[in-house]
């Protein structure tokens, strides 16, 4: 038996190691560097239903330890996505899961609809972006809102549905049961934390936008301290991110109740890390004479 098998119910991944919507772009961006086949699965950058250029620059920062983004979902539209992106992702020889946003509820139907399509192992649903100023994190901050989006979804396909959760609420739980009620398949969190930066120099803002999605090692204790509390909240597997840098860090996030983690920041800063915590975890299972990584999901819990 592999002993990484990760089963997320709708969808198998032959490993629990994924890769952060956004911070991979398509999976292209870095088939130089690996056998992308070697990971669960790509979640690639955020997709909508037109083409958008994105926020003004500047629309990154390194920050405390993180990074600030405030790219603003810039794609190419889904349309272009399915004809000129797709079909290289196929060859990847790993799951793809598109990432979709919108600015009504009847946009997420429509991108469900569209990507319901060969090539597509799921579709996770960003209602947490928090650069957009129509949709995107409105989306996920109501639990109302989050449940019809997730409805809407379910409605119009039948491929296995991810919802991300935003950090950026007083009670995760609450949202998280809202998308199980809402028929989500699966939960993805956390999205990045509202921050920002000042130049003291200028007196000014660092990013254009103002304000931007805080990521990196900084928000692990408190996406793992979410991970922790939807675990005990919902009977649907949680895919945990947020801060993950290397092996301990992503068993953690698998010890608090994640079936499977994603990878974000760090691919900046060493596109390896993927690989070394594949490696990492085996050797930890090796380590502890444990025959598969399930044995650990939610370990902190008992
Ligand atoms: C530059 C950048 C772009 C991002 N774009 C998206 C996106 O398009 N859709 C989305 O759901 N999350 C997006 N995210 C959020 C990440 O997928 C992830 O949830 C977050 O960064 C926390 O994980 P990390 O700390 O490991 O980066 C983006 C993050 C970064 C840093």
């Amino acid at each position: 038996m592999n002993k990484l098998e990760c089963n997320l119910g709708k969808l198998l991944l032959k490993n629990p190691i994924t890769v952060a919507s956004g911070t991979f772009g398509s999976g292209k961006e870095f088939k130089d560097f690996y056998d992308l086949s070697l990971l669960g699965g790509i979640m690639v950058k955020g997709t909508t239903p037109k083409k958008r250029i994105g926020n003004k620059p500047q629309r990154l920062v390194e920050t405390s330890g993180g990074i600030i983004n405030s790219i603003g979902l810039a794609n190419g539209g889904v349309n272009d996505f399915i004809n000129n992106i797709l079909p290289e992702t196929k060859n990847y020889g790993t799951e793809i899961i598109v990432n979709i946003s919108g600015g009504t509820i009847d946009d997420y139907g429509y991108m469900a609809e569209k990507l319901s399509i060969d090539g597509v192992s799921a579709l996770e649903v960003n209602i947490s972006c928090p650069n957009v100023k129509a949709g995107g994190i409105t989306f996920g901050t109501d639990p109302k809102m989050a449940y019809e989006v997730t409805k809407m979804v379910k409605n119009n396909t039948s491929k296995p549905i991810i919802m991300k959760l935003s950090p950026n609420v007083t009670d995760i739980s609450i949202m998280a049961q809202a998308v199980e009620g809402g028929g989500a398949d699966i939960i993805s969190m956390i999205n990045t934390l509202i921050g920002m930066a000042i130049d003291i120099e200028k007196q000014k803002p660092i990013i254009n936008n103002i304000i931007g999605g805080y990521s990196g090692p900084p928000i692990k204790p408190i996406a793992l301290r979410m991970v922790y509390e939807v675990y005990k909240s919902v009977n649907i597997p949680i895919i945990g991110m947020g801060g993950i840098m290397n092996t301990t860090d992503a068993l953690e996030f698998i010890m608090a109740g994640a079936t499977a983690i994603s990878i974000g920041t760090a691919n900046f800063v060493d596109p390896y890390i993927p690989l070394n915590i594949i490696d990492g975890i085996e050797k930890f299972l090796d380590r502890k004479c444990l025959k598969s990584y399930t044995q650990i999901i939610g370990a902190a819990h008992r």
